[in-house]
């Protein structure tokens, strides 16, 4: 019998973390279940940081960026003490489950929490990198793409202007999903990405190439790209083409903030709604996400043994449409 849970966001940040927030708040007190706000994260967990929610707390933040109750990478988590401390503090605040909101990395905490103190948790995926295996978008990727769309958009009018080369790097660690997506709306040159291996020569061809034939040229970076940043790659490149009139741009976390687009608002109540249902019935150990237009669960370990597939066809489309 769950009588009361915590709720808490971790890792980077996202848009549409506060719609999460809203949704899991107001399930459970629909449900008769109190609510805790955990603050910064499994951090605030440690440091006793929470206080109980009530449904006028989380008015007025869905359509707000960030997420109001603070999120941290906690290292003191990481160790066995920081989580008996953590569990301490829970029981104090007699919470009986947990719904988590961010990355991997906060998921793999939940699962070594869960397996260790047999806590029920539920996870919501909220990161603007949509690297998290089995649900086809995480809350805050649709938002960060528009965001990187509208900047790089005003990037194109001055490098058409001044007929330049323009490297724009934006976030994504490990994956290319904002770079990949990007590419084909802003109808970018070329997207490198870490998935792909990157080739200089072959930058350096292409924009010999097609030397006349554009007023501009925009070559999306991932920051995870392994030629380096777009500061490093555009060095590069100039290093070869140096009566090329080059830019670099890094976009930086701007990327994570803004209001969230209406996509990651619904996605972020459908699934704040589900996963909370699930918890307080006595279904936990799970991950949500998207299918389609299906909400789905799998639980955390498989969640977490795979990295989210990119479709990395869509290169091909980048390179089509910008073949001249
Ligand atoms: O994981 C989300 C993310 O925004 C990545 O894309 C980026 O590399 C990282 O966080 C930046 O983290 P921080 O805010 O800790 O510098």
């Amino acid at each position: 019998m769950m009588r009361k849970i915590g709720v808490f966001t971790s890792g980077g940040d996202s848009p549409g973390m506060n719609a999460a927030i809203r949704a899991v708040v107001r399930t459970a007190l629909y449900k008769k279940v109190s609510v805790v706000g955990i603050l910064n994260g499994y951090q605030g967990m440690i440091d006793g940081l929470m206080h109980e929610l009530s449904f006028s707390d989380v008015g007025n933040i869905i359509q707000r960026g960030g997420t109001f109750l603070g999120s941290a990478r906690s290292k003191d988590f990481l160790s066995a003490e920081g989580r008996a401390v953590a569990y301490n503090n829970l029981k104090r605040m007699e919470i009986d489950g947990l719904i988590v909101i961010g990355g991997d990395g906060s998921y793999k905490g939940a699962l070594t929490f869960q397996n260790e103190y047999g806590i029920p948790i539920n996870g919501l995926p909220g990161t603007i990198d949509n690297d998290i295996f089995g649900t086809d978008a995480t809350i805050g990727f649709d938002t960060a793409l528009n965001t990187v769309v509208e900047a790089v958009d005003k990037i194109r009018d001055t490098a058409s202007s001044h007929h330049r080369v323009f490297f724009v790097e934006v976030m994504g660690r490990h994956t290319g999903f904002i770079g990949l997506d990007a590419g084909i709306a802003i109808g970018a040159e070329m997207a490198l990405i870490p998935e792909e291996l990157t080739d200089i020569d072959s930058i350096v061809v292409y924009l010999k190439r097609i030397r006349g034939q554009k007023k501009s040229s925009i070559i999306l970076v991932s920051e995870g790209d392994d030629a380096g940043g777009a500061i490093d790659i555009m060095n590069k490149v100039k290093a070869q083409l140096a009566d090329f009139d080059v830019r670099a741009s890094v976009l930086g976390h701007m990327q994570r903030g803004g209001n969230p687009s209406a996509y990651d608002r619904i996605l972020a109540s459908r699934l704040g709604v589900k996963a909370t249902e699930d918890l307080i019935k006595g279904t936990y150990g799970c991950a949500y996400g998207v299918k389609g237009n299906d909400v789905i669960s799998l639980p955390f370990d498989l969640a977490i043994a795979q990295n989210n597939p990119i479709d990395t066809s869509k290169l091909r489309v980048i390179e089509i449409l910008s073949h001249c």
